[in-house]
């Protein structure tokens, strides 16, 4: 009896515990955002812990449990001689763009312009169009004393930390190696410490034209962090081919690399193909080259489904799979299966295809996803283009809302069957927050409040200013 008033207390004393914890952590109004500096006590600054990956985990935990407020955080630098001797992208069958390009002169100048080419770059003055000089170029933190900025240097472009606290100054720069993004929502930037690779703490915001803290990782809230490691993972979806150093996860050959997710990801590596053509310049049956179109359905999606099919894991190395072959050899997708797929803890990336598979539009007729998408061009703003692959399958009167709409609905058809959705609202209090904008629900059916929202809007009067934005 009297071990079970125990048991009883206990347990209470616990779950009010709990609850005083997820209060106190997610609880309405946000202390430390309303007055970060009562809530970041600075006693000596600055304070600075270099981190190998291994204890990156480690620390990636009391940063999110805040017990790292104030804290520099650097990544260490591994100790390697020189180099890792990297294998050459032709070593292993992968022929850069531009030498396809030789002979599909049209595929090569459309994909330039795809945000697929140019989801990975160097940086540049045009690729990275934030701004570089002052007051445009700095991002406050949460200490008043210390702020982050960016700057362009004749040898190239940086991000700096500054601290300026009881009257020192403490300066950490790192170089922006490599852009991740194509900028339509916006750019994250890596840095090489020897060859690991680290994200930094600022990324670029089309949304305002800004730079801000780049998304997920507390950034905002009190750490400067310049130790989060770049996984393969992270490369596999935004670039064609990276060599990671065996039993690392995130030191690369730092030589060879091949950025854009360019031909060889959705056609196979094609060396083979191209020697064979220059060889014997007038065949004009292809060669040792996978054109999706015809692979059966399952092998044509599973060469998108590479990279857009939300959360998955390699199963080992990536850049290691050849269109054509089963997807599930290479990436273990994630059982969740969630009416909007917002299970995963980074959904920046949606997974179209399991969306799609459960419309009738897919299970009864034989549509892959470049039915709708052609992957070589740059689609964006092209609305009237999509509407007319709708109207590959279907007649403007199969829809029975035409009937009592009229030919208004005609241009429509996404905004009613295709609504966009939030994956998942991973917007964080304050600035630390990827502004991830809705996305297109790949389930195509009936979706009666989408269809209210568009009723809605066609019966009120279009002010001019939106009709200046109407898509042709
Ligand atoms: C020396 C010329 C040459 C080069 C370089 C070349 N191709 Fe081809 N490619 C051809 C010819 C010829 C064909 C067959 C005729 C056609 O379909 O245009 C072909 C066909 C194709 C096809 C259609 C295959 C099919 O069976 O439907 C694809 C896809 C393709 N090439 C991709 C590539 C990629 C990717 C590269 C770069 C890795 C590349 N090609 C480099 C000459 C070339
Ligand atoms: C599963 C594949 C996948 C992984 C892993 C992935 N991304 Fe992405 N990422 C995407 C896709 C797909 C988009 C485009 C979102 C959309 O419109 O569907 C995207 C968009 C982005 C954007 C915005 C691009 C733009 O033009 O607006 C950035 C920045 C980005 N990712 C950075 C990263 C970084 C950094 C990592 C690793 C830490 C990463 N992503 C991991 C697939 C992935
Ligand atoms: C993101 C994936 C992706 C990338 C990148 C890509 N392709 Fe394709 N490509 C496809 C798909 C899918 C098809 C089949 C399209 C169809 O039939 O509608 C295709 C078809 C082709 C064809 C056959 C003719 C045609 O247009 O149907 C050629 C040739 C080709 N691609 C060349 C290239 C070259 C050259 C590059 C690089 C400069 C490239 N592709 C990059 C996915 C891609
Ligand atoms: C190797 C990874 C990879 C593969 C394979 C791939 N994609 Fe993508 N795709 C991406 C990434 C990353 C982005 C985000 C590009 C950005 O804006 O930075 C993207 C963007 C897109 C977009 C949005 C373009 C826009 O306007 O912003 C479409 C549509 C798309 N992909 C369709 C396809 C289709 C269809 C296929 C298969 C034929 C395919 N992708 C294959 C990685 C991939
Ligand atoms: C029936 C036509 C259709 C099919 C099939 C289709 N899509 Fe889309 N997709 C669209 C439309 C429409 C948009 C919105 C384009 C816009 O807003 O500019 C879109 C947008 C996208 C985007 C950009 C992000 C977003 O959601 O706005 C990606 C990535 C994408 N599709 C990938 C895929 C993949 C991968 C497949 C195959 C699994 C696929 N799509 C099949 C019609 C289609
Ligand atoms: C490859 C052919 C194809 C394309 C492209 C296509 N559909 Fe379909 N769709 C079908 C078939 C087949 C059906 C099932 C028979 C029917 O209802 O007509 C269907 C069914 C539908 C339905 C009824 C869904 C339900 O759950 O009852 C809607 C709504 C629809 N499509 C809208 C669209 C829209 C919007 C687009 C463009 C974004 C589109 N479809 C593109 C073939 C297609
Ligand atoms: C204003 C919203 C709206 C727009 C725009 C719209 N639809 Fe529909 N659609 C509906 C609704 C609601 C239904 C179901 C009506 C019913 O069954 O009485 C429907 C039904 C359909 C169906 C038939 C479903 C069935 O059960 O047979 C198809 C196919 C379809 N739409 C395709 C389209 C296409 C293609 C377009 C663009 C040309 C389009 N729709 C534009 C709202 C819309």
């Amino acid at each position: 009896m009297k071990s079970h008033w125990l048991l009883w207390s206990v347990l209470c004393v616990g779950t009010l515990a709990v609850f005083v914890l997820i209060f106190a952590f997610w609880g309405g109004d946000n202390p430390r955002l309303g007055n970060a500096k009562e809530y970041l006590p600075i006693r000596k600054w600055p304070r600075v812990k270099e981190v190998s990956t291994d204890e990156y985990s480690k620390v990636h935990e009391m940063v999110l449990r805040d017990q790292l407020m104030g804290t520099v955080i650097l990544p260490r630098v591994p100790e390697v001689q020189g180099l890792a001797a990297a294998k050459h992208p032709q070593d292993v069958g992968i022929v850069p763009p531009q030498v396809c390009g030789q002979c599909h002169a049209e595929h090569w100048s459309e994909c330039q312009q795809s945000p697929h080419f140019r989801t990975s770059s160097e940086p540049c003055r045009e690729g990275t169009p934030g701004r570089y000089e002052p007051p445009d170029n700095r991002v406050e933190s949460f200490h008043p004393q210390a702020w982050f900025e960016v700057v362009a240097k004749p040898n190239g472009f940086y991000q700096q930390l500054h601290i300026e606290y009881q009257g020192q100054a403490f300066l950490h720069e790192a170089r922006m190696d490599l852009v991740i993004g194509s900028g339509k929502v916006g750019q994250s930037f890596l840095s090489w410490s020897k060859d690991a690779l680290h994200q930094l703490p600022v990324s670029y915001f089309t949304d305002g034209a800004r730079w801000g803290h780049s998304p997920g990782f507390h950034y905002a809230e009190g750490t400067f962090n310049f130790a989060r490691p770049i996984t393969e993972r992270c490369l596999d979806c935004h670039a064609t081919w990276f060599e990671r150093v065996p039993q690392t996860l995130n030191r690369f050959a730092r030589a060879e690399f091949q950025l854009g997710v360019t031909c060889s990801r959705c056609h196979g590596p094609g060396r083979e193909h191209v020697e064979h053509h220059q060889a014997h310049p007038n065949e004009t049956v292809s060669h040792a080259i996978t054109n999706p179109a015809n692979l059966n359905r399952e092998l044509a999606v599973a060469v998108c489904a590479q990279c857009h099919s939300g959360e998955a894991e390699l199963v080992s190395t990536g850049f290691r799979y050849h269109p054509g072959e089963p997807l599930a050899e290479y990436l273990v997708q994630s059982s969740a299966d969630a009416e909007v797929d917002n299970t995963t803890p980074d959904p920046h990336a949606a997974n179209q295809l399991r969306r799609l598979e459960k419309s009738a539009c897919f299970r009864q007729s034989d549509m892959t996803c470049f039915t709708c998408h052609d992957p070589h061009r740059n689609e964006r703003g092209r609305e009237k283009f999509l509407v007319d692959r709708c109207l590959k399958c279907h007649q403007p009167d199969d829809c029975h809302q035409r009937k009592l709409t009229g030919d208004a609905v005609d241009r429509l058809c996404i905004e009613c069957h295709m609504p966009l959705v939030e994956y998942a609202d991973i917007r964080r209090p304050g600035q630390d927050s990827m502004p991830i904008p809705k996305m297109r629900d790949h389930r195509i059916q009936v979706w009666p409040a989408a269809t209210t929202n568009v009723l809605q809007r066609l019966s009120k009067p279009q002010p001019e200013a939106s009709k200046a934005g109407v898509p042709r």
